[in-house]
């Protein structure tokens, strides 16, 4: 298999999110696809794998040109796309979900499926239970179903968008073995987009850099960090120093509390933060570190103990009286839990004001899309519609709207997602949140980031809080033990 993409172009608007883009890809290797926020690369992936058409630009296989016009005929055609939130059918049983799209006739044969995807999913290492239903699986199996659902489709080219965010830490080494396998074994052509340049560098062998929706070069790898970045930024973005700072009294404390819901439950959560400090939580998804920061938000109830914001008992209150107490929560899920796909921006900026009138004040609250926009640097209009956001500008958006006097910040994730320079952009507007004696609380799976942000960590496993570490004397390596259990 050959792919050869020539002078692909796709315009929203003004936006040039492909502005004539020429890449040729051979079989057997690991393609990389890096680029800031907003720069094209899931346009150009999308177009790659008939989720969208191309404006104009050709798309050629083995030297045949070929349109697609839906994900399926891209798909019968050898080419696959693992998309960033799964598309799967959460409610459909896991045989279901892999025989999606396959020929009808085939969808009878149960038991002809079942042996198929055993023998696929054993193959590649992946440890999936058929018996189950897709709504139990984690997000890792999740992308462990569809790749051998694609593959069982027939993919010789296999695109993978951002497919490392939300996985586990082995997850990952399954999946990046997987794809060894299949592009040095099986000949199978491999793209992988992400903005870890670490996972690029142990996984592919070559990327190509995009800009503004043009290509601006590629690179064989390894190569120097230095050097794909300025690539992807035209120069190095200077690095965001953590600032010292004073921290102020208590702001939030945890008194014996305990939390349970029907998967997990909590105990024994003690906790002080103070006035603009950044307590960082690390562990594995579903370790209960989520339960903390929604107990805080008001959005689980805590079965026993306490809850104190600023002296305030704030324990059981709603969202939307802690909301009122200048709490704010910033979740994980962007699209789904923290934005409206299809509202704009304005409507966003009216969404999140405190006090509403029975009348809304459209122009008033287009200015104040617009000067957010400027404020945070946001690649739309007032008009874009969320889903139209790249994944960082999503992110831009959310911080955005947050309002201006804060006791709490509750993150997850806060730079999921975003290049070096928005990551650092981020964690600036955090830091000058301290200031204001706002303390901030954030999970992140990256260690690095939590041990770099954080004044104090804690972990979590299986529901146990550990001891609390200092950032300043901790290792990745002490942290990731912690992870393993050994609290
Ligand atoms: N459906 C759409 N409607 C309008 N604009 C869009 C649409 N899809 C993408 N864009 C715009 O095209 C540009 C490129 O977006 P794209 O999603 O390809 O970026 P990306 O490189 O994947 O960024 P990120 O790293 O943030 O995911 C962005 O400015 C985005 O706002
Ligand atoms: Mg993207």
């Amino acid at each position: 298999m050959r792919v050869e993409i020539r002078d692909i172009r796709k315009y929203f608007g003004s936006v040039k999110a492909n502005d004539g883009i020429t890449l040729t890809l051979e079989e057997g290797h690991i393609y990389g696809v890096l680029g800031e926020n907003g720069a094209g690369k899931s346009t150009l992936m999308k177009i790659l794998s008939g989720y969208q058409p191309p404006d104009s630009g050709e798309i050629l296989l083995n030297g045949q040109p070929h349109t697609f016009d839906s994900p399926l005929s891209a798909l019968k055609n050898g080419v696959g796309m693992l998309y960033q939130d799964p598309h799967d059918i959460p409610p459909f049983s896991i045989v279901d979900n892999f025989l999606l799209g396959r020929d009808k006739r085939l969808r009878l044969n149960y038991r002809a499926a079942e042996s198929e995807l055993k023998e696929l999913s054993s193959k590649y290492g992946f440890a999936l239970d058929i018996q189950a239903h897709v709504d139990s699986l984690s997000l890792g199996e999740r992308q462990q179903l569809e790749l051998v659902r694609l593959l069982a489709g027939g993919a010789e080219v296999l695109i993978l968008d951002e497919p490392t965010t939300g996985i586990s830490a082995e997850q990952k080494d399954v999946l990046f073995n997987s794809m060894r396998k299949l592009a040095r074994e099986e000949g199978k052509i491999l793209l992988l987009v992400s903005h870890k340049l670490e996972e690029v560098q142990e996984l592919c062998d070559h990327a190509f850099i995009l800009r503004r929706g043009k290509y601006v070069g590629e690179m064989e790898i390894p190569c120097p960090n230095e050097k794909l970045v300025e690539m992807m930024f035209g120069q190095v973005p200077p690095r965001s120093e953590r600032p010292t700072f004073e921290l102020g009294d208590p702001m939030l404390e945890l008194r014996d509390v305990n939390i349970s819901t029907y998967r997990l439950s909590v105990k024994n959560l003690n906790l002080s933060v103070r006035a603009g400090e950044i307590f960082g939580l690390a562990g594995l998804e579903g370790s209960g570190q989520r339960l903390l920061i929604q107990a805080c938000a008001g959005l689980v109830r805590p079965e026993s103990g306490q809850i104190i914001l600023d002296g305030q008992d704030i324990t059981s209150w709603s969202y939307h009286k802690t909301r009122a107490v200048n709490v704010a929560y910033v979740a994980a899920g962007r699209l789904e839990e923290g934005l409206v796909a299809s509202l704009s921006l304005t409507e966003h900026v009216v969404l999140a004001q405190r006090e509403t009138d029975f009348f809304v004040d459209w122009a008033a609250s287009g200015q104040d899309a617009q000067s957010r926009i400027e404020h945070y640097q946001i690649v739309g209009r007032p008009d874009s519609t969320a889903e139209e956001l790249s994944g960082g500008n999503q992110q831009r958006l959310l911080f955005g709207l947050l309002w201006n006097k804060l006791k709490l910040i509750l993150l997850e994730h806060p730079t999921r997602g975003l290049d070096v320079r928005s990551t650092n952009y981020i964690w600036n507007l955090l830091y000058q949140r301290r200031q204001d004696g706002t303390a901030i609380i954030f999970i992140s799976p990256d260690l690095d980031e939590i041990i770099e942000r954080s004044d104090r960590i804690a972990v979590f496993s299986g529901g146990v809080m550990s001891r609390i570490v200092d950032a300043k004397t901790t290792s990745v390596k002490e942290i990731g033990h912690m992870i393993g259990g050994q609290l």
